[in-house]
């Protein structure tokens, strides 16, 4: 058994243990991005402009949707689709206790309210029951998150959306391609968001994103508020006049080009990501007290963050609070070269931009609110999108490796989280 890393002896991933990078960026890549600059067509609007066009009409094929928008970030996809959904002041949307903050900034940009629901203890996504016991008269929408890559329980939101005659927006950043009961992520609702992030597992060079849709009418309301709200499409010359209050959110050309590119590779890269990662859970799974993440059987994950819960009564260490335990096994395993993180530290209604009177982050303040939420936070660790790869099998076996390891030395863990917990009472 070898010394740990923190207490002098080897580290158990080895420092040059080959982490491919993300996005994988080739020649196709460099010549579609090449192929614009040299055609001179540097506008969505252009007419007969094609990259922008093809990317949408490739993704709502890939999709299953009837439409796709092409627009400037993920984070604009959210806004238009509220905005096309006729989602405004006095509305209130529901949203789930965890996700990155656009989320919820897209509903306030609406002037609508976040209000916020806890999330299921096993795939970290909206709990449909939390759903449904915030949902009132001023309800407008649905706003699930599919987090991490796994889609949400949409057919239980579904049925609570009929119920309740709700919009169903479907925040699809991190789960491009996933697939709910054989559907995939952005056919699942009246509109599905998706980020073009570099970081995110359809990538572009630098910031994009895409609405997609069944209905045409919620296609033309995206299309008119991402150009200023002209109506383009009923235009032969470009008149510049707004007819509703739009946005400036359309997408370059250019990261069209190579968001087309990185589009034929996607399934590809997301095999060789899965056998990589499947080898790691499977070890993951074999230790105790840790709870690798939860697939349900109709669906599937697309690994953008990979997420374990720590259980530390099963790692023999009782009477210590779950956030010191993570606390110190974050230490040892970085120690040891295992590029562990915590992804968020608190819950979206904690952060001030959303604790606002009248919003669940009134909630914020009473530290028993959101309670999945605030535990699935304090006893778990991720690794991030840039640490699941194509190619990165052999950086994934020695992540393994390394769990491994911390997990043969849970004396000395359970030691630092008892001294981490009478230091700082445990928390973050
Ligand atoms: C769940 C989620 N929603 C929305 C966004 C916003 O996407 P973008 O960064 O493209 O604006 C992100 C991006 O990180 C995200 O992870």
């Amino acid at each position: 058994m070898s010394t740990l890393a923190m207490l002098g002896g080897p580290r158990a991933v080895p420092r040059d243990v080959g982490e491919t990078g993300w996005p994988v960026i080739t020649r196709a890549d460099e010549e579609a991005v090449l192929r614009v600059l040299r055609g001179g067509v540097l506008t969505a609007t252009a007419p007969g402009e094609p990259e922008v066009a093809g990317l949408e009409e490739e993704w709502a094929r890939y999709v299953g949707a009837a439409h796709c928008a092409a627009v400037g970030s993920g984070t604009a996809a959210l806004q238009l689709a509220l905005a096309a959904l006729g989602v405004g002041p006095g509305d209130e949307v529901v949203v789930p206790a965890v996700s990155m903050n656009a989320t919820a900034l897209a509903v306030a940009q609406q002037g609508a309210t976040p209000v916020f629901a806890d999330i299921d203890p096993r795939t970290f996504c909206l709990d449909p029951a939390a759903a449904a016991a915030v949902t009132g008269p001023r309800t407008a929408a649905l706003l699930p998150v599919h987090l991490h890559g796994l889609p949400a329980d949409m057919a239980e939101l579904g049925r609570l959306a009929a119920r309740r005659g709700l919009a169903v927006v479907e925040d699809a950043a991190q789960a491009h391609g996933a697939r709910y009961r054989g559907t995939r992520t952005g056919a699942l609702g009246d509109a599905g968001c998706f980020s073009l992030h570099p970081s995110k597992n359809l990538p572009t060079c630098g910031e994009g994103g895409l609405v997609t849709t069944s209905s045409a009418d919620v296609d033309r309301a995206v299309r008119r508020l991402r150009t200023f709200g002209e109506r383009l499409d009923q235009e032969r010359t470009r008149s510049y006049v707004a007819h509703a209050v739009g946005w400036n959110h359309k997408l370059s050309p250019v990261q069209a080009a190579m968001a087309r590119v990185q589009l034929a590779a996607m399934d590809d890269h997301a095999r060789r990501r899965e056998a990589g990662i499947r080898e790691l859970l499977d070890r993951l799974g074999r230790l105790p007290g840790l709870r690798p993440p939860h697939v349900p059987s109709d669906r599937t994950h697309v690994w953008h963050i990979l997420r374990v819960r720590i259980v530390p009564e099963e790692l023999g260490i009782d009477g210590v609070p779950a956030g010191a335990v993570r606390r110190a096994l974050h230490r040892v395993l970085r120690a040891e070269g295992v590029p562990v993180s915590r992804y968020q530290e608190v819950p979206l209604p904690d952060q001030p931009a959303f604790t606002a009177k009248g919003t669940g982050g009134d909630a914020a303040r009473d530290p028993a609110s959101f309670p999945v939420a605030r535990a699935v936070l304090d006893d778990s660790l991720c690794l991030q999108r840039r640490h699941l790869n194509p190619g990165s099998a052999p950086a994934l076996r020695a992540y393994a490796d390394g769990f491994a390891k911390v997990w043969e030395h849970l004396d000395v863990v359970g030691r630092m989280a008892r001294s981490l917990a009478s230091s700082r009472g445990g928390a973050a």
